[in-house]
């Protein structure tokens, strides 16, 4: 009989693009899917490192997972992903020890290390690697439903930027050939996806092949009218008015970008190595907004950097005030091992001051989000219907090209279905949401 395996996925979307591959990896080595641990012959947790916390909580898991070997002896537990790369054999010996280890570009050898295991060995391959890109395999989709898919384009990172860890544990930057990406692109459309996100740590330099980015996006978009085009993330320092202008070129292209700042402060921005400072930063502001007035705006921000002072943390409370975001993901700065920051500054802000400060930078993006929201009431706006509310079963939910989540009642006469695209008439918003009333279906 086949053995069943069970993947649990932390961290950011590229992780979980790549638990797509690791399915599709396993699946053709006569692997089946299970949807919980307690059926499961393999265990895999494809992990994160970006923060000491996402690390806690993966233990704490893990802990769960290997008390679960008690009972069940025959099981094999692996961790996979940044935390593999990171900290490698040493996840073998530790108390709460593992059978296999691997790392983000080593997942082709997963079925035969697994061979490895079950005859009592540990595995473990942490190469990295220069040129893998998984190009040639189409990812099991594992998403919560069958309208939106992310692309991988490209692998690893080397910005180093001071404070991340994300150089150490995917490598060197490489870029996936684009006939690849689009044939995989327009396999979706004809499954049914109306969206795709294109992934990568960052997009802007993607280039192979002499494709540029703008000129992958814009062969991405072509497949079709009725496919919506996302991309994620952007390095301020990459962000070039060719994209801004294929982006306006293409209604299906969504409106919005995602430009993790970290800092409003250049000092800061300095110490972080991210080779831009406050002025180009709003310089690249106000380009999308001269090419894209409508264009949805979301950040990345980490609160209480090494030698971060008030006046620099006062500098990034002004920056999203004059930019004025939709939405921000925010961190306190956790120290992670072998990083620039680790190694060369002192992480000399207290922990409640951190997170005093970046208690004070959720609450003004909490009123940044409402006035956002507020502007848009009476608007109307197009979406792709993606699901049916939590709340409610007879409200539906999709996203705005802004990527802006609107929620609506659906229609009882003329109902909508997920993937279809529909006109909304926005009534009312929370901070998180708006909430409107449907006009038309656009089949
Ligand atoms: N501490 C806190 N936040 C971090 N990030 C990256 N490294 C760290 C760190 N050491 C944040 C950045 C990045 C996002 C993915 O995670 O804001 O853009
Ligand atoms: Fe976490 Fe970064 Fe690895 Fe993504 S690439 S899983 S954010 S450490």
């Amino acid at each position: 009989m086949d053995k069943t395996f069970y993947i649990e996925t932390y961290g950011c979307q590229m992780n979980f693009a790549d638990s797509e591959i690791l399915s599709a990896i396993l699946t053709s080595a006569s692997y089946t899917p299970c949807s919980h641990y307690r059926q499961a012959d393999v265990i895999l947790i494809n992990t994160c490192s970006i923060r000491d916390h996402a690390e806690q909580r993966i233990y704490n898991r893990l802990r769960e997972f290997v008390a679960y070997k008690k009972v069940k002896p025959r099981l094999k537990i692996g961790i996979i992903g940044c935390m593999a790369e990171r900290l490698k054999e040493d996840l073998l010996s530790s108390q709460i020890a593992v059978d296999l280890v691997v790392g983000p570009d080593a997942y082709r050898s997963l079925p035969r290390l697994l061979q490895e295991v079950e005859s009592g060995a540990q595995g473990i391959d942490v190469l990295l690697s220069e040129e893998e890109t998984y190009h040639d395999i189409s990812p099991v989709r594992l998403g919560p439903n069958k309208i939106s898919a992310f692309v991988s384009i490209m692998r690893g990172c080397e910005n180093y930027c001071a404070y991340c860890v994300v150089p150490y544990t995917r490598g060197k930057e490489r870029s996936r050939d684009p006939q690849s990406i689009i044939e995989e692109a327009r396999q979706l459309f004809h499954e049914g996806y109306r969206e795709i996100t294109l992934l990568g740590q960052n997009v802007n330099s993607y280039n192979c092949e002499s494709t540029t980015f703008p000129l992958l996006m814009e062969a991405v978009a072509q497949i079709s009218p009725l496919l919506r085009v996302r991309f994620s993330t952007s390095h301020p320092k990459d962000l070039s008015d060719d994209l801004l202008k294929t982006m306006v070129k293409y209604p299906n292209i969504c409106k919005a970008i995602h430009l993790p700042v970290q800092s409003g402060s250049s000092r800061m921005l300095k110490q972080m190595k991210r080779k831009y400072d406050r002025i180009w930063y709003l310089d690249r502001i106000a380009s999308i907004r001269k090419h894209i007035p409508d264009c949805g705006l979301s950040t990345d921000i980490i609160t209480g950097f090494c030698g971060e002072t008030l006046t620099d943390h006062q500098e990034t409370l002004s920056l999203m005030r004059e930019v004025g975001y939709d939405f921000a993901f925010m961190f306190k700065y956790s120290e992670r091992p072998n990083t620039l920051a680790a190694r060369s500054y002192i992480d000399d802000v207290a922990e409640e001051e951190k997170l005093r400060r970046l208690n004070e930078v959720i609450d003004q993006q909490q009123v940044l989000s409402f006035e956002s929201n507020k502007k848009d009431v009476g608007k109307d706006f197009e979406i792709l219907v993606e699901g049916i509310s939590k709340k409610s079963k007879t409200h539906y939910f999709g996203r705005s090209s802004q990527n802006k989540v609107i929620v609506f009642e659906n229609s009882q006469e003329k109902p909508v279905h997920i993937g279809d695209y529909a006109y909304i008439h926005i009534t009312q918003c929370t901070a998180a949401t708006l909430l409107g009333s449907l006009i038309e279906i656009n089949r």
